[in-house]
């Protein structure tokens, strides 16, 4: 076990190497390698059908990769079952949300949460913190919020597992300009907690704004990978990769 936590501290928090993945008989990820610092943010951005929810559903299990490596601090996840992938410590917000409408906000929080052995600094009490309209409506059925508040509970919900990574996907789709800054700052406090996230994102301007380090992904290929700062400097050569934005 000693060396298991040595591992545990010199490695990246996750690391994709040359992974495929397919859906059916169709092959989307055609050798996608990245990694993630601990503590880090990292945008995965790309066009349309580039492979985003793709990767970021291979790493929580939800899809099992045919060919390639996927480690988290150290540890090979690629084979285990979603279940255990969270347990390990991955959270997802998935794309679109998928809160519980039927149950309240604080059931949507509480069927969500895991303590974690040493470090589990995630609560009711710290979530509606950061959401402080989702203290004021914690017993309203969650199916009745805003597109805003049911995004700011799925990333509640995230964050009562305690996790290590969180993987969040375009968070953003679909708000309004002043929820996506909310939503933004919240992004950008809970970074500060040490957590290391994959932010999906079409918001070109909002992932770069919260991102230390950058990935393009274009056709299932990782077609860029550099550092934020290296892209705010040479907004150019990310666009080109983008087109869209
Ligand atoms: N369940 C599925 N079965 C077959 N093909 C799929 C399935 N889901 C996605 N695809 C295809 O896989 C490719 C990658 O899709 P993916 O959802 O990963 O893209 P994305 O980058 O997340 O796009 P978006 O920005 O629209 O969410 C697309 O060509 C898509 O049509
Ligand atoms: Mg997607």
């Amino acid at each position: 076990m000693v060396t298991e936590s040595a591992t545990e501290l010199s490695s990246p928090a996750l690391v994709l190497d040359g992974v495929h993945a397919y859906y059916g008989h169709s092959h989307i990820l055609h050798g996608v390698s990245l990694r993630l610092e601990e503590g880090r943010l990292l945008a995965l951005l790309g066009r349309n059908g580039a492979g985003k929810t793709t990767t970021i559903m291979s790493i929580a299990g939800l899809l099992t990769p045919r060919e390639g490596a996927i480690r988290m601090f150290g540890r090979s996840i690629q084979r285990l079952a979603p279940e255990f992938i969270a347990r390990a410590g991955v959270r997802l917000v998935p794309q679109g949300r998928r809160i519980f409408p039927s149950l309240t906000v604080q059931e949507n929080l509480a069927v969500a949460e895991q303590r974690r052995e040493g470090k589990s600094p995630w609560s009711f009490e710290r979530v509606y913190q950061l959401f402080p309209r989702l203290r004021e409506r914690h017993r309203q059925g969650a199916g009745l919020l805003s597109g805003g508040e049911q995004q700011m509970l799925a990333i509640g919900r995230a964050l009562m597992g305690n996790p290590k990574v969180l993987l969040m996907d375009e968070p953003s789709e679909g708000l309004a300009p002043l929820i996506v800054a909310e939503v933004g700052r919240a992004i950008d406090q809970i970074k500060r907690e040490g957590l290391s996230i994959i932010l999906v994102e079409q918001n070109f301007k909002l992932a770069l704004d919260l991102a230390d380090d950058v990935v393009v992904i274009n056709t299932g290929r990782i077609a860029y990978a550099g550092t934020a700062a290296a892209v705010r400097a040479e907004n150019e050569l990310v666009t080109q990769h983008l087109g869209v934005f």
